[in-house]
């Protein structure tokens, strides 16, 4: 029997320029395997690249993906370093490969609590990338509450006595792009755990039951599709 195989959106368009993550399942992944929890965020960071490069391949403009809290602090010793590790890993790998990989690299969060050489290391990061075209916003001890209360002190400190809509979303971590289109939650939760909640507002929101090791390129094509079956109304009709 033949089935006609369903059309996926080749490129993405305008409607599509930004997509944000929430990387959730490696423990559970690890944990189905009987394994420890680092095991799948080892794994994870391969999908991260993998999915990185699929969305960029399709036409996506600028990516950002939760990949450490300002709760996640409450994790085991172990399991932090082994998150900090593999990602200075991918920082070195992504600086040594800047010109292939066309990756623009920014980190959301306060990086004022990291070593001094953690934070060089992100500014010459993003400092080595800044031409790139395709832009990768990393959330690292990111809260989104924390960012708003930050945009405050930033809106403060310059004097502000009238605060406007504008004003704040250029005091965020995100001053430097547009809102998220489309927010992906792998793991199963219905939650946005401090995530983007000022940049959220009118994002379209796709939930997966899939873990994220295991997020592919044919999900994000089936994410793509159901996506531009959305009406956008933003308030209109
Ligand atoms: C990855 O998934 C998200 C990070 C905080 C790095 P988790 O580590 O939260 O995995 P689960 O939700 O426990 O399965
Ligand atoms: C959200 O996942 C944070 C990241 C993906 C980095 P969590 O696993 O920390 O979220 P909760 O605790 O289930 O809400
Ligand atoms: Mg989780």
């Amino acid at each position: 029997m033949f089935f006609k195989k369903k059309e996926t959106v080749a490129m993405v368009d305008d409607r599509l320029r930004h997509i944000a993550f929430i990387m959730d399942g490696n423990g559970r992944w690890a944990k189905k395997r009987s394994m420890p929890r680092e095991f799948g965020h080892v794994n994870g960071a391969k999908t991260f690249k993998k999915i990185i490069r699929y969305c960029g391949d399709k036409g996506v403009k600028i990516i950002t993906v939760y990949a450490f809290s300002t709760e996640n602090w409450k994790r085991p010793k172990n399991e932090v370093d082994a998150i900090m590790k593999l990602l200075s890993d991918y920082i070195d790998d992504a600086v040594a490969s800047v010109d292939e990989n066309n990756i623009q690299l920014h980190f959301l969060g306060d990086m004022s609590i990291f070593p001094e050489n953690i934070k060089a290391k992100i500014e010459n990061a993003e400092k080595v990338s800044a031409d790139k075209e395709l832009v990768l916003n990393i959330a690292l001890n990111y809260g989104a509450r924390a960012e708003i209360a930050h945009a405050c002190e930033v809106l403060i400190k310059e004097g502000k006595t009238n605060v406007s809509e504008d004003d704040v979303t250029g005091a965020l971590y995100t001053a430097h792009c547009q809102d998220p289109d489309l927010i992906v939650r792998t793991g199963g939760d219905l939650r946005l755990s401090n995530f983007l909640l000022w940049q959220a507002a009118y994002a379209e929101f796709y939930f997966t039951d899939t873990l994220w090791p295991d997020l592919d390129e044919r999900e994000i094509d089936k994410i793509i599709d159901d996506f531009y079956t959305r009406k956008r109304r933003y308030g209109g009709i």
